[in-house]
């Protein structure tokens, strides 16, 4: 039987992708391996949202010639968002000539045809550049191969409008498009049924869900409708836009009783200089009353954001008020990022763009002050009883078990006879890290 390997770059979205790509290979009669020099065919499901992901694909890609040279037979692709940017597919063929399949964001049902192409001697390329009409998905129905048993991703809008203007994803990603809410539905309805316990809904910006469709549901409709489903413990979403989250959404959220307590909101920049660069759409004053509002709303909550240090025009006040925002909000985690130029994108063009040194220096204090924060707010939770849902063993110690609690902490603990996996269980925090936390079960 033949076998394939895909290597996934990015985010969520990319990796449930990839789900799609190895339900339809699997639908073709290919087996998955984890072994990349085991595969008759290897796929890259690539990232372009900063360089080094990018970088990374041609490197390893490039590793793959000699294989390709032993063997005619391997066939090596390369989907995903990197694929979609202008000139890439050109690139690619100019720098890569082994690649045999080249497929972008919204072409993966047209795999099959492609690999007839591929099996035939040819090579098989195929972008989009219009977005499919009268809100048709192409995608709806395809095959998944799902990573885990207890968690699932649920795709509710593709593509972005936002343009944010240091951000590629509206570019490779397309403008957005809600998917139908009865396919939503009857999606997270099936796998309850399956014995699924969490679903993550997917977006780039999940709080415009609807806003494209004509039967007036939004986002929180969409969480309501969601919130009775059998078999469904959990709900979780990402990620959402501070902009468009509305009284009305933290108020379903408050009242829920799937949806969980963990609030990602990027906040990108302290400074409302440069939040007005970046396109995003609101000051740090709204910001900060959102936090409060979501606080009041839903206490014992946790609250993480994505932020990014050197866009052009920062300079040592702004990037102070970001260490301030920090510092006022205290966030459970950061993800934070050195500003990486996209070609196309209207950041790439200014002219003030920070030096190497400069961004370095401020990203440690950045990490550092954020690291500290993380440290403390983890620290309260020694000793404390939380809910976690067994999601399988620790990827870093196969000895122990992992799961996540409501806030999205993930807790490392011993096997037990009552934590079975895809279950609920009650654990007692004995050691607080930094990332991930250690417990162990408590018998009810
Ligand atoms: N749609 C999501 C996430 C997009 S990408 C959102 O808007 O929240 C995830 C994160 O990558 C962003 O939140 C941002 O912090 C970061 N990012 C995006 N483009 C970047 C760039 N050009 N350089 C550095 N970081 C970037
Ligand atoms: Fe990019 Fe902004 Fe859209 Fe997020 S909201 S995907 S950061 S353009
Ligand atoms: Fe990367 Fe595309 Fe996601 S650019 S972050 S994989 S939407």
């Amino acid at each position: 039987m033949r076998k394939f390997y895909i290597k996934t770059f990015g985010c969520q979205m990319n990796e449930h992708d990839s789900e799609i790509i190895g339900g339809i290979l699997e639908k073709r009669g290919f087996k998955a391996t984890d072994s990349i020099d085991d595969a008759d065919i290897i796929i890259f499901n690539t990232c372009c949202v900063r360089e080094k992901p990018e970088r990374k694909v041609y490197g390893q890609v490039s590793n793959l010639k000699q294989a390709k040279l032993n063997n005619a037979d391997l066939i090596i692709g390369i989907a995903g968002c990197m694929t979609q940017q202008a000139g890439e597919v050109e690139r690619i063929a100019k720098r890569l000539p082994h690649v045999d399949i080249v497929f972008g964001t919204m072409n993966i049902h047209e795999l099959p045809e492609l690999l007839d192409q591929v099996e035939a001697g040819h090579k098989a390329y195929r972008i989009w550049d219009k977005e499919p009409e009268n809100n048709e998905n192409p995608l709806e129905g395809l095959p998944i191969r799902r990573v885990s048993g207890v968690s699932a991703w649920v795709s509710i809008i593709y593509g972005c409008n936002n343009y944010c203007s240091y951000c590629i994803v509206p570019y490779v990603r397309g403008r957005e498009r809600s998917r139908k809410f009865e396919d939503i539905i009857s999606e997270v309805k099936d796998l309850g049924q399956k014995g699924f316990r969490e679903i993550v809904l997917l977006g780039q910006n999940v709080n415009s869900y609807g806003h494209d469709l004509k039967n007036g549901h939004d986002f929180a409709d969409l969480l309501h409708a969601l919130d009775q489903t059998p078999g469904i413990s959990r709900i979780r979403y990402m990620t959402s836009h501070p902009r468009d989250f509305t009284d009305k959404l933290i108020n379903e959220i408050a009242t829920s009783k799937t949806v969980c307590e963990h609030f990602h909101l990027p906040l990108q920049a302290g400074s409302n200089k440069v939040l007005a660069d970046m396109n995003r759409g609101y000051t740090l004053e709204y910001y900060l009353d959102l936090i409060a509002r979501i606080r009041q709303a839903v206490p014992g909550c946790s609250i993480t954001t994505d932020l990014i240090v050197g866009f052009p025009g920062e300079d040592d006040n702004d990037f102070a008020e970001t260490l301030r925002a920090v510092e006022e909000v205290r966030f459970d985690s950061a993800f934070t990022f050195i500003y990486s130029p996209r070609r196309g994108t209207a950041g790439a063009s200014m002219h003030n763009q920070i030096p190497d040194s400069v961004i370095s220096d401020r990203i440690q204090k950045l990490v550092a002050t954020q690291n500290i924060i993380t440290g403390e707010i983890n620290k309260g939770l020694q000793g404390k009883t939380v809910e976690v849902l067994v999601e399988g063993t620790s990827k870093t110690n196969p000895s122990m078990l992992s799961g996540r609690t409501r806030t999205n902490k993930l807790i490392i603990f011993p096997f037990h006879p009552e934590a079975r996996i895809g279950e609920l269980v009650k654990i007692k925090i004995t050691k607080a890290r930094s990332w991930t936390q250690l417990g162990e079960v408590v018998s009810v």
